[in-house]
């Protein structure tokens, strides 16, 4: 590596993305490198783990993100298969620009798979959305948390707790930095061009009257493997959404792999299109659309108990924990898990006006790619990789 100027790096930050949950965080990242004085040069590398129209080209546009100067194209796979595929292909990029460091955003395939590449290549590595743990290494999100998070170098953290468990893990104080949460830059961006849902509805052949009851609608999404690979565990959960349609119209935006799995375990007879509008993986517009005008979110996204939390939307999360705890203890979050009772209470509680209102919490404003750009200049001057 050349060493860097005092105006400029040794070589361009390389900025990598993989799968949907990723380009909302990378893309104030790009422009707060851009707009930083002096600019960080930046790359951007798709590794094409996400590849649809509606999982990938459709959230560039919407978030504004330049086109990658990359593309990996490794596509779906099994977890060995895309991650050894994404490690393949990554070596000769890495090779080709010799970047000062690798950014790494979230916990899928992609994020863990660049790291491993690049800390062996000796290139330093900056983790964005580090020591999130939801403590169940079934998830193999908690994997590629972890293991990320032990050889990254710079660690830049969305909430308190999380340099908490980065030190229980060995991790020094020194490479964890507490910047807030880049998610909710784009939120804040996007807030005000969001789509609206009735529109959005519309567009997909939906009727819109379904928004407009006196209770309003839910939003749901849901994708989880724990929560949609298992016949059983499916229909309970489709079962559970039915009941709760019956009293709040519910927006079910389906992932990929949810759709492909009630086709195949023949569950779409528990989807009732007349209480139920039906969509395909929306836009990041369409999205914050959605979820604004809710008068709940079901869900066992994590992305989405941040959003629902900063736009103050009560959530209600089916999964049995959460890697975001401050979506619980300062937000608008309530763990459900697959509890029918639970969940039906939930609704229940909210529909009464019992809702979680909550509080927007520290570094959630609009201005965390702007605190990672300043550290991660500050940093790389400095020497990230000392012998
Ligand atoms: C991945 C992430 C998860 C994230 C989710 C958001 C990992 C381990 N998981 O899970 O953390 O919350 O993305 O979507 O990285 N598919 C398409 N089109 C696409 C991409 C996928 O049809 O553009 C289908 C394929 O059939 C694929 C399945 O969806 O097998 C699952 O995709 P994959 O990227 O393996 O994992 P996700 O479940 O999306």
């Amino acid at each position: 590596m050349n060493a860097p100027t005092n105006d400029s790096l040794a070589g361009p930050v390389m900025c990598v993305v993989g799968a949907r949950p990723n380009f909302m965080k990378m893309a104030p990242i790009l422009r707060a490198l851009a707009a930083h004085q002096p600019p960080l040069p930046a790359l951007l590398v798709h590794t094409g783990q996400h590849y649809d129209q509606a999982m990938s080209d459709r959230l560039f546009t919407d978030l504004r993100l330049p086109r990658p100067d990359i593309n990996l194209e490794v596509g779906s796979g099994s977890h060995a298969v895309q991650t050894a595929e994404v490690m393949k292909r990554f070596e000769p990029a890495l090779d080709e620009h010799k970047p000062s460091c690798v950014v790494v955003v979230g916990d899928v395939n992609s994020t863990l798979a660049c790291t491993l590449v690049a800390v062996k290549k000796n290139v330093p590595v900056v983790h964005v959305e580090a020591g999130l743990r939801s403590y169940d290494r079934k998830m193999p999100e908690e994997i590629n948390r972890v293991l990320t998070d032990q050889v990254a170098d710079r660690l830049y953290t969305t909430e308190r707790s999380a340099a908490d468990n980065l030190l229980r893990e060995g991790v020094h104080a020194s490479r964890v930095c507490f910047t807030g949460n880049v998610m909710i830059d784009s939120l804040l961006a996007a807030r005000e061009v969001a789509r609206p849902a009735a529109d959005t509805l519309v567009l997909h052949g939906a009727d819109p009257a379904l928004l407009t009851g006196l209770r309003g609608y839910g939003v749901v999404t849901m994708h989880r493997p724990s929560n949609v690979d298992d016949p059983a565990t499916l229909g309970k959960l489709l079962q559970v959404l039915a009941e709760v349609a019956v009293d709040l119209p519910l927006v079910f935006a389906l992932h990929p792999r949810t759709r492909a799995n009630i086709d195949r375990f023949g569950l779409a007879g528990l989807l009732d299109p007349s209480r139920m509008a039906i969509l395909p993986p929306q836009g990041y517009l369409e999205m914050v659309g959605l979820m604004s005008g809710a008068t709940l979110v079901l869900t066992d996204s994590g992305g989405l108990q941040e959003e629902t939390t900063a736009l103050g939307v009560p959530c209600l999360t089916m999964r049995e924990n959460t890697e975001r705890p401050i979506t619980v203890e300062q937000g608008t979050n309530t763990m459900v898990g697959r509890d029918r009772n639970a969940i039906l209470q939930g609704v229940a509680d909210i529909l009464a006006g019992r809702g979680k209102r909550g509080r927007v919490p520290e570094y959630w404003d609009g201005h965390a790619a702007e605190r990672i750009a300043a550290d991660l200049w500050t940093w790389l001057r400095a020497d990230p990789r000392p012998e």
